[in-house]
């Protein structure tokens, strides 16, 4: 198979992630899937899970049209419709209003007519209105970086999610810090983001590498882990969660 990169389609339509047919490669042609095809739907939630370097994080690379595409085609919303979480958000210089808004500026918010009030409950759904509280301003500014643990920089970027409310919610292995936080019962759920805003879906990357006692539980549920070294997918509809 000859590869050459950017020979795949990459079609914009809103709400619909659709690879068909598309073969999955780092820039310099190393082949991670031979042939990927799949659909994900708003409201419907994937769990993408696979060993290290299997190439989750590359399939959102190509997602996010970081990477091009070697053939086949992919159907997703414009660039600017998806919302990648990292495992290690970046935090911008700034005050904290900075923080949830990024990467947008005070004066967009404004014009986007979005309160101060209403970034508060941000904060609120992802358990950091205490960081509020404990600054006493919007205005407060600090080396963020620093001053906020991994989950809580995790926790601020699904606060992102909610301030700027993409079609499509690519979440990078930030789950063991965030996700079993919200669900006490070990459940990947995106509940919170889906009744926020209506039509949310999200997919998220899981190398089963975390080892916690929520994990375990998770991994009962799921009737244990697969190994398999290769990409293996889990949909979950809105339904399911409830
Ligand atoms: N910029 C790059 N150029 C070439 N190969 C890369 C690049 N980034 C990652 N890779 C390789 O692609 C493979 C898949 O990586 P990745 O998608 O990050 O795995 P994971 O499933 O752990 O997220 C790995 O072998 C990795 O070394
Ligand atoms: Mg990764």
């Amino acid at each position: 198979m000859v590869l050459v990169p950017g020979s795949g389609h990459v079609i914009n339509r809103d709400n619909i992630i659709k690879f068909e047919h598309a073969p999955l490669a780092t820039p310099n042609g190393d082949v991670l899937i031979k042939d990927l095809t799949f659909e994900v739907r708003s409201g419907t939630n994937v769990l993408v899970c696979g060993p290290n370097g299997c190439g989750k994080s590359s399939l959102f690379r190509v997602l996010g049209e970081l990477w091009p595409l070697f053939g086949g085609s992919l159907t997703k919303p414009d660039r600017g419709k998806l919302f990648y979480v990292p495992q290690r958000p970046y935090m911008t210089l700034g005050s904290l209003r900075d923080q949830v808004i990024y990467p947008d500026t005070h004066e967009q918010q404004q014009r986007k007519g979005i309160s101060d009030q209403v970034l508060k409950e941000y904060l609120d759904n992802v358990q950091l209105g205490h960081i509020l509280e404990r600054e006493a301003t919007w205005d407060s500014v600090q080396d963020w970086m620093d001053v906020l643990s991994g989950g809580e920089k995790q926790r601020m970027a699904m606060a992102r999610l909610f301030y700027h409310k993409p079609q499509f919610a690519i979440l990078d292995e930030c789950t063991s810090a965030f996700y079993l936080h919200m669900d006490g019962r070990g459940n990947y759920e995106f509940k919170p983001i889906t009744e926020e805003t209506g039509v949310l879906p999200a997919l998220a990357a899981d190398d089963g590498n975390r080892d916690d006692d929520a994990d375990e539980q998770q991994d009962e549920e799921d009737g244990g882990r697969d190994d398999a070294h290769r990409v293996h997918w889990k949909t979950k509809t809105n339904k399911d969660t409830n």
